[in-house]
Parts: C-alpha cells; structure tokens; sequence
C-alpha cells in the first residue's frame, strides 16, 4: 500500500517519520516546502503538488491546522481533489468542526473515493512512537480498509461512529485539559508564596486527586517554564489551543448548549497569545499563570 503524507507540519513529520520507520514507502507534500526536506533525506518522495500526491499513492493521510487549511489544499487548485481519486482512501486527522469532516467526507465520496475521520490524543513524542489514540469516524468497510495504518498510527483507535465522530470526540478529550493548564496555572499562583523548587511542587501536584493525565508528560515542561529554563520543543503551540477551543465552542453552540469553562480558558490562552506567545508550548500557560502580579 502506497501512503502520502498532505502536511508536514509537527504531527505531519511525526506521524511520517513513524511510518517510514515501519519500513513504509512516503510520498510527502508540504505548503512550506523545507519542512519536507528532512522526510526527504530520510527516503520519502516529495510530490511537486498536492493533486500529484494524490495520483501517486494509495492511501492520502492529512493533518492539518484548520478548516481553512483543509479547503485549500483538498479543494484549491492542484488540490488533493482537483484529479482522478478513484478508488482511494482519505485519512483526515485534524482538529476541526465534525460538520467540516462530514463536508468533506461528501465532496471526496463525489469522486469515487472514501474517507474517514480520526483526530488524535496525544502530540509529537506518540505520533513518533505510534502511541497516538485515534478518534475513529467512517462507514464500517473503510475503517477496516485503514485499521492496519491506524494501527501503527495509535496505540489505540477506537470506532466511535460514522464520519465526523472521531472529530466530535477529539474536542471532547481536549476541552478539560485546556481547561486543567488554566486551573493548574491558578492552583501555582496559590502556592508562590511558599516558594518550593518548581520539580519538587510538580512532583507534588502530579500524584494528587487534582491531576490531569497530561501531568505525567508535561509536568516537567510545566516545571521548566516556572524555573525560566528551556523546556524543550514546542509540541501544541498557544495559536492551536486557541483554535481548538473556538471549534469546541462553536460546536458546543451547534448543539443548543454553552462551554462556559471553555470559553475562561479561551480567554486566558488568547491573552497568552496576544503577549508574543502564540507559537509557545501549550505547557507556558500555567507557569506564566502562577507568575502574575
Ligand atoms: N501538535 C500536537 O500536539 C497535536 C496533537 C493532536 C492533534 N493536533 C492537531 O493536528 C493538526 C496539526 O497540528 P500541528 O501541531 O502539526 O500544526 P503545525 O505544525 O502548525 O502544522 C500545520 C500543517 O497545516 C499546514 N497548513 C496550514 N494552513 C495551510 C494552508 N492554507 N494550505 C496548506 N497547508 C496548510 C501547514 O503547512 P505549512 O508548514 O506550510 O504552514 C502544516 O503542514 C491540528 O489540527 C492540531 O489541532 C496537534
């Protein structure tokens, strides 16, 4: 089976990289073309455009950084639609609306091919790893037809419906944890006061009934930011937080219902992003929090 990467940005490569580990022939299309060029010394093929992509593989993976990001390169031109797709299976990974997905699912179904939706949990360290855990929307045949991939894609993809579901359920795991580095940030501005080395006050506040699960991987770039040393490569930027919970907002308005603690936590990271730190690791939230004045 021939597989195309659509998107090379930090879940992109990763996820490639994974692949071409697994012995996988890539073919990889980047906007930016220089985030292809380490995919490239590694072996993948570079395909001069998306519709090329699509031409040349059988399976087309894309992880993208929003709707707008999906209609340019699926529907714009050279786009992934824009030639014959016959036959082929569309993998699409982004965080988006599930309304996007299921849109998207109709225009690829009009040219003869078929896609399903499976948004991630998890960032670069497990898309490397093949520890993701998918969010799995689609007809019953093509998610079989994608199980081997998703497979060594995920530690853990779980079918949860048709098209659409797997994006409906990706905005459900990220809303408490977006919500959890503003309470954590909250619960550190308490504590300043008693002046505990920031590894140790981490170590304390991660084996509490107050934990998230993403304490145990981020816990130590928590740690960082609070110490004001490096904390390593950004793995989900500020701008990406801030773009998954208008989507969880905007869906939790489609349904009739509000996300008041969603929307707290959209303030408090927009304003992150409006003091320069749109392109920082999501884990700068709490310390910068807990430094206020
Ligand atoms: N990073 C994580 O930890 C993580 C975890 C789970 C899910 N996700 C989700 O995965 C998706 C990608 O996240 P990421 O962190 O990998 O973001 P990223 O590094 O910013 O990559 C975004 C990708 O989208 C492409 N793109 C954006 N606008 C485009 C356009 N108009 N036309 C064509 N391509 C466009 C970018 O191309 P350029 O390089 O040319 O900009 C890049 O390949 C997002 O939906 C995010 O919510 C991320």
């Amino acid at each position: 089976m021939k597989v195309g990467i659509a998107g090379t940005g930090r879940m992109g490569a990763a996820i490639a990289a994974r692949l071409m580990g697994l012995g996988h022939e890539l073919t990889v299309w980047n906007r930016t073309a220089e985030k292809t060029k380490e995919l490239a010394a590694a072996g993948a093929k570079v395909a001069a455009s998306p519709a090329a992509l699509a031409g040349s593989v059988d399976v087309v993976i894309t992880i993208l950084t929003d709707e707008k990001a999906i209609e340019a390169l699926y529907n714009g031109p050279q786009g992934l639609l824009s030639g014959g797709v016959t036959g082929k299976l569309f993998i699409e990974m982004s965080t988006v609306r599930p309304e996007v997905e299921v849109a998207l699912a109709a225009k690829v179904n009009l040219k003869k091919a078929a896609m399903i939706d499976c948004p991630v949990g998890g960032t670069t360290g497990p898309a490397r790893e093949g520890k993701l855990f998918g969010f799995v929307g689609g007809e019953d045949a093509d998610v079989a037809r994608a199980r081997p991939l998703l497979d060594q894609m995920c530690r853990r993809a779980e079918h949860v419906g048709p098209v659409g579901s797997g994006a409906r359920m990706k905005l459900a795991i990220n809303l408490p944890l977006f919500v959890y580095w503003q309470a954590l940030g909250e619960a550190l501005l308490l504590c300043r006061s008693l002046k505990i080395e920031p590894e140790r006050l981490m170590s304390i506040l991660a084996v509490t009934s107050g934990a998230a699960n993403a304490i145990k991987t981020r816990g130590g770039a928590v740690a960082a930011h609070l110490a004001g040393k490096d904390a390593g490569p950004v793995s989900f930027a500020v701008d990406g937080v801030c773009k998954d919970l208008e989507t969880m907002i905007a869906a939790g308005k489609a349904l009739g219902g509000t996300l008041p603690a969603a929307e707290t936590a959209l303030r408090c990271f927009r304003e992150a992003a409006g003091a320069g730190l749109g392109e920082a690791d999501q884990s700068v939230l709490p310390a910068r929090w807990a430094k206020r004045q």
